[in-house]
């Protein structure tokens, strides 16, 4: 391992990639709104209880994946391994509880303890959009409607939408004894974690990604079919909702999906572009307890990784776009005097709006040249103490080499429509 790397799992995003990310941010600000969401921001850490009794204790997230810690103040603090508990516990002390609904949006930084791979870090970024407050199947079909014009918009094509039911609550009770009936008669052969999960939640079980449990797991009856009739109404509107939006989508009675909030409608997104860690969004309809209060809220809503949404996009061949804007102009000073001047005038032209660059050290007209060079500048303005007394910069056109003076207090506006 070098020593410049950063630890295990996480990356810098250099200069040359960051035009990817600004492309995601800015569609998912330009997109969004459209539906009515606005953004919103809550801490990159939360107390451990949201997390855990908001994903829930049994998940693999909750279990064995969170950067938790003691603050200075004794308090179990948790790096946000995912976005939607903390909007939740936020979003709480808010009108949602009487039934309001509230739109948002969110980017950032999350932070999951797991073994890195190729799509798969410790820390990665989610832009996620949550409606909360309501319920209803036309919601579920909106929230995804979104997601996908949002792949739309950011050129990526080829990937599937994947659609379950998780039913309510009370509606899976029937398919959860038959799910634990059927996998008991192979447990003996199944991982330790499964083996605890099969009384304590077995729908986990089908989460699992040990080579063991594989069999099984693939061998799963169609349990959808035990869910009770609101629920599986429910999810027949949903269904239907996507089909007059014209949403393509495949059923996979399987898809549970990580984590315990999830009621109804669960969803994610893949790409053929990525390998084993395949999906680049996921969501669904949850219920949320908040610590501090007993009651749930609810909602609908997804995220889309970022580090994978990039992926999916090279896979495609997209080009990140201009990431570095080259200087229009590169200032050279001959002489002390002269480059002091050329501070302050690198601070008035960039106040105008106008890219600078500027050599600030002794240097010779040559290394200096290459210098614009390398930053790709436009022009090179150049002044020594013969220019300063007679109040005139020289321009160079740095592409065919050609020069001409002109007054130092017409540069600005002369600047500006070279530059449009
Ligand atoms: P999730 O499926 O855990 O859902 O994560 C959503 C997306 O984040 C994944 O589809 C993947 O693209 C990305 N992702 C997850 N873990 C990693 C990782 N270790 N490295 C790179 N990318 C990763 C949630 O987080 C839910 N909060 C989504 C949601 C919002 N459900 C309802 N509202």
């Amino acid at each position: 391992m070098s020593k410049f790397s950063p630890p295990p799992g996480t990356s810098d995003i250099f200069p040359e990639e960051i035009s990817y990310w600004h492309r995601l941010e800015d569609t998912a600000r330009r997109i969004f709104p459209l539906y009515g969401y606005a953004e919103m921001r809550t801490p990159v850490f939360e107390y451990t209880e949201v997390f855990k009794k908001g994903i829930g204790d049994e998940t693999e997230v909750v279990q064995k994946e969170m950067y938790t810690f003691e603050d200075r103040g004794g308090r179990s603090l948790t790096l946000r391994p995912e976005g939607t508990a903390g909007i939740m516990r936020s979003l709480a002390g808010t009108d949602v509880m009487n039934g309001n609904e509230k739109r948002v949006y969110y980017i950032g930084p999350m932070f999951r303890g797991e073994r890195p791979a190729a799509g798969r870090r410790r820390q990665f970024h989610q832009i996620g959009a949550e409606d909360a407050g309501r319920v209803a199947p036309e919601l579920d079909a909106e929230s995804i409607a979104m997601l996908l014009h949002y792949l739309d918009e950011l050129g990526i094509t080829g990937y599937k939408l994947l659609l379950n039911t998780r039913a309510s609550r009370e509606d899976r009770k029937p398919a959860e004894d038959s799910l634990r009936a059927y996998f008991a008669s192979s447990i003996s052969t199944m991982c330790q974690d499964c083996k605890n999960r099969l009384e304590r939640n077995v729908w986990r079980i089908l989460d699992c990604k040990q080579e063991q449990c594989r069999d099984a797991i693939s061998k799963t009856p169609d349990i959808a079919a035990l869910f009770a009739e609101p629920s599986r109404k429910y999810f027949e509107k949903v269904c239907s909702a996507l089909s007059a939006m014209g949403v393509p989508f495949e059923i996979d009675s399987r898809l549970v999906r990580g984590l315990d909030y999830y009621v109804h409608t669960v969803f994610e997104v893949t790409h053929p572009g990525l390998g084993a860690q395949n999906a680049i969004a996921g969501g669904g309809r949850y219920e949320i307890i908040v610590p501090e209060s007993d009651k749930a809220i609810v909602g609908v809503g997804f995220a889309a990784g970022l580090e994978r949404l990039i992926m999916a996009q090279q896979s495609l061949g997209i080009k990140p776009g201009e990431g570095i804007s080259a200087p229009l102009v590169f200032l050279i000073g001959l002489g002390e005097k002269a480059r002091n001047e050329n501070l302050k005038l690198a601070f008035q032209l960039r106040k105008a709006g106008i890219p600078v660059g500027a050599e600030v050290e002794e240097k010779s007209m040559k290394a200096c040249m290459r210098s614009a060079n390398r930053l790709a500048a436009k022009f090179a303005i150049i002044r020594g103490d013969n220019e300063l007394s007679k109040g005139v910069v020289v321009l160079k056109n740095m592409a065919d080499g050609s020069q001409s003076e002109l007054p130092a207090d017409s540069l600005i506006a002369h600047l500006q429509t070279l530059g449009k």
